[in-house]
């Protein structure tokens, strides 16, 4: 029998402490220094502006030298800044590319290359949709889970399986669907996206529905709701009525909140409030058919 040495024991406590905060698969081959990278970049902006500033003091001191001039202020290019990006700063890029976005395509292209949500360093892909982008319905989740990030794709874990049969049930698929979530990059450890996450992320999922402009949008849990449907009511309360998502370019679209099938797995009581739901959304698809 091998005993465990020292130093294992420690490394089983080490994993032990990380698979408790969440972090619990390796996301490359080689540990990546992601301080050391961001000190590089930040070290590497403030050097160019250094240069800007030392370049434009030389320039104003040679215009000042030369004769007949009058002895110049001093140079008026700020002293070099804190390169530290305020979130603000980050929900301003992100609305700019959304609405740069001319179709879902380029607004997949705009959010692989943004980097202003720090999930997406931690996330290995980004889970941008699935299904029909000209499906009559759209349903937007939370943000993916270990599954969806392994695939790139949403809900195909074992809450995804539920959803697929709840759809299958009112006579729908994958594609005759389109399906996305407020958040496209994993929280590691699947914890809850905070708020500065999801206001960064607002503008892309917003954009995305104005571009599949479904007839119908079901919000898929509270957190969906909330974002979407502009409201801080309690999912329970919310579920089953009607409501509007409004897009930032005015459109209205009916909105159907109903309960996350996470939700639904843990509490399969609640199951029947889903069924309901569900039944109201085919019946206004048929009317609008029919319309
Ligand atoms: N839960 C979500 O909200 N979205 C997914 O894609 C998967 C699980």
């Amino acid at each position: 029998m091998i005993f465990p040495t020292e130093k294992d024991v420690g490394l089983r406590e080490l994993l032990a402490f990380y698979a408790e905060a969440g972090v619990d698969e390796a996301l490359t081959d080689e540990p990546i220094d992601r301080f050391a990278a961001f000190e590089a970049r930040t070290s590497a902006a403030s050097e160019a502006r250094v240069a800007e500033h030392t370049r434009v003091g030389q320039a104003n001191t040679a215009r000042d030298q030369k004769p007949g001039r009058q002895r110049a202020e001093a140079p008026s290019v700020a002293p070099a800044a804190p390169v530290a990006v305020p979130d603000e700063a980050q929900v301003a890029l992100a609305r700019q590319q959304a609405a740069a976005s001319a179709t879902l395509d380029e607004l997949r292209e705009h959010m692989a290359a943004f980097e202003g949500c720090n999930l997406k360093f931690t996330a290995k892909s980004l889970v941008f949709a699935d299904g029909n982008p000209h499906a009559d319905i759209m349903l937007v989740g939370e943000a993916p889970g270990r599954d969806e990030d392994m695939e790139g794709l949403p809900f195909v874990g074992r809450s995804g399986q539920l959803l697929d049969r709840i759809l299958a049930a009112i006579g729908l698929d994958r594609q005759s669907v389109y399906i996305a979530n407020v958040i496209p990059w994993r929280p590691p450890g699947n914890r809850t996206p905070t708020p500065q996450e999801t206001e960064i992320c607002r503008p892309f999922i917003e954009r995305q529905i104005e571009l599949a402009n479904p007839k119908v949008l079901v919000t898929l849990g509270g957190p969906s709701a909330k974002t979407l449907l502009n409201t801080t009511e309690g999912v329970m309360r919310l579920r089953g009525n009607w409501k509007t998502h409004v897009t930032a370019s005015g459109l209205s679209i009916p909105a159907m909140p109903t309960l996350h099938p996470a939700y639904l797995l843990r509490n399969p009581a609640h199951k029947k409030f889903a069924w309901r739901d569900f039944l109201e959304v085919k019946a206004r698809l048929r009317s609008l058919a029919d319309s």
